[in-house]
């Protein structure tokens, strides 16, 4: 299996909630490698921007709002099949249709509200990867 990184976000609500050591900890028992981080408040045009696939839709304003409503902790994950492992720890965008035991299932209110963002493709991580960081601040793990 390839060796990837993805983009994961802990959004407003689960920083707000100080969940982040019980979401990193999912990250580490899943194989998975903090191999870059930062907290950030994002700026609207931060925010507009990285869901910028979205602007046509009709949550797309309170999804900006929410993004920005506080801090997130934004973070490269590598590891064998980082993008749907991710994914997959995550659950479904809507809360109450995430498996048991997902970081969406026990932590996420609403689908508005939900938690966590992962990247959704290889590719989609690898834009979402220089929207955040610069080459350097990526910290390759030692093996
Ligand atoms: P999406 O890319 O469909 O989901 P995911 O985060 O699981 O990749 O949507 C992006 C975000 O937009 C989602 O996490 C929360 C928000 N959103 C809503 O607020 N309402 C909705 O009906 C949908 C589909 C998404």
């Amino acid at each position: 299996m390839a060796i990837e990184r993805t983009i994961s976000i802990i959004k407003p609500d689960a920083v707000a909630k100080n969940v982040i050591g019980e979401i990193y900890s999912r990250f580490e028992k899943a194989g998975l490698t903090v191999v870059a981080s930062k907290m950030k408040q994002l700026s609207q045009a931060d925010a507009e921007g990285f869901y910028a696939v979205h602007k046509e839709r009709p949550f797309f304003n309170d999804l900006v709002s929410f993004m920005t409503s506080g801090p997130v902790m934004i973070q490269v994950l590598e590891g064998e099949n980082a993008v749907l492992k991710n994914r997959e720890l995550m659950g479904a965008t809507n809360p109450s249709e995430a498996d048991a035991g997902t970081i969406r299932a026990d932590f996420a209110q609403s689908i508005d509200e939900n938690a966590v963002h992962g990247s959704d493709s290889l590719e989609n991580a690898n834009i979402e990867t220089e929207y955040f960081f610069a080459k350097e601040e990526l910290c390759p793990r030692l093996r």
